[in-house]
């Protein structure tokens, strides 16, 4: 075949805002990595267009797209098969167009686990833990987090009500409750605490129990930056034994989709190392 019949896979990212992605750089980077020949785009697309732009990608011969914010509940809507972990969350991150089908799938949940247990060496089996908001987020790494048969996991978050909602949902997987910021129980330390608000987005600190945070409670935010986020140098003041940016779970749960569309799973580790120094 001369180089000139080589159709390159279409790829891409479809949020709103979704300019500052880095989903484009480190699929590149996996490709060049792998040898695949593939191309991976950013498309910016409102809510109101979510369908039409899927539609039309699929239709253009596009093999695969990331869903992000805020589009992740909204297209389970459009797939016509849902793998078991995305229904359980309530939302997909992955879709692949297999022929006229659009099939739907959620890597986000996988993508921390990855990073806490074999990037960061974190045991989840036993551990007491903590999960700050009850958004989309939330939804995407409960069920996983439950999976890994924690002692208990609790919800907080302002709007208690959310919370709640969310741990009745996944209350047959496990062992999960809900409360409000100022009702976190503090009896026992917490092995983990995971912030999955949006609130660092404005640079606000909520109202995070303090108290939830002892010299051996590993701190991670769902959120990454330029600079420590709002929440890791806030759980650093209150003495966490480590306090970590989501850059991990970006790169690994990207690494997931990249193996369910390609059929290769590339090596993170030199993603990770080069995205945090690029950071
Ligand atoms: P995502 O998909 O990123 O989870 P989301 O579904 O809009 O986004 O959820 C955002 C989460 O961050 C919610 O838990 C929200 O709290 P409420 O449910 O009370 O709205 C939380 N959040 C956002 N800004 C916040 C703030 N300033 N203080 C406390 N919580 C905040």
């Amino acid at each position: 075949m001369s180089d000139a019949t080589v159709t390159i896979d279409r790829y891409g990212v479809m949020g709103y805002p979704v300019t500052h992605s880095r989903s484009p750089v480190i699929h590149r980077l996996f490709a060049l990595q792998t040898g695949q020949q593939m191309q991976y785009e950013l498309l910016q697309v409102t809510a109101e267009k979510l369908e039409t732009a899927v539609r039309q990608f699929q239709r253009t011969g596009g093999k695969g797209l990331n869903i992000t914010v805020p589009h992740k509940r909204a297209a389970l809507d459009l797939v016509d098969q849902v793998s078991e972990r995305a229904a359980t969350a309530g939302a997909v991150n992955t879709l692949t167009f297999r022929g006229s089908e659009i099939h739907g799938d959620n890597t986000d949940g996988i993508g921390l686990l990855r990073d806490l247990n074999v990037n960061l060496g974190f045991s989840l089996q036993g551990a007491n833990i903590l999960i700050l908001g009850a958004g989309g987020a939330t939804r995407g790494v409960v069920g996983p987090l439950l999976e890994m048969q924690p002692q208990a996991l609790r919800i907080a978050n302002r709007t208690v009500d959310k919370a709640q909602i969310i741990a009745d949902h996944f209350d047959r997987y496990g062992p999960i409750s809900a409360c409000g910021f100022d009702e976190v129980p503090v009896s026992e330390p917490y092995d983990l605490v995971i912030n999955a608000t949006s609130a660092g987005l404005s640079g606000a600190v909520p109202p995070y129990p303090e108290a939830a945070i002892s010299e051996t409670t590993f701190c991670y935010d769902l959120s990454y930056g330029l600079n420590p986020t709002p929440f890791c140098t806030w759980a650093r003041d209150q003495g966490a034994a480590k306090s970590v940016m989501g850059w991990g779970m970006l790169v690994e749960q990207a690494a997931e989709s990249f193996e369910i569309w390609r059929g290769v799973r590339p090596d993170t580790a030199p993603v990770l190392k080069q995205m945090q120094i690029n950071a």
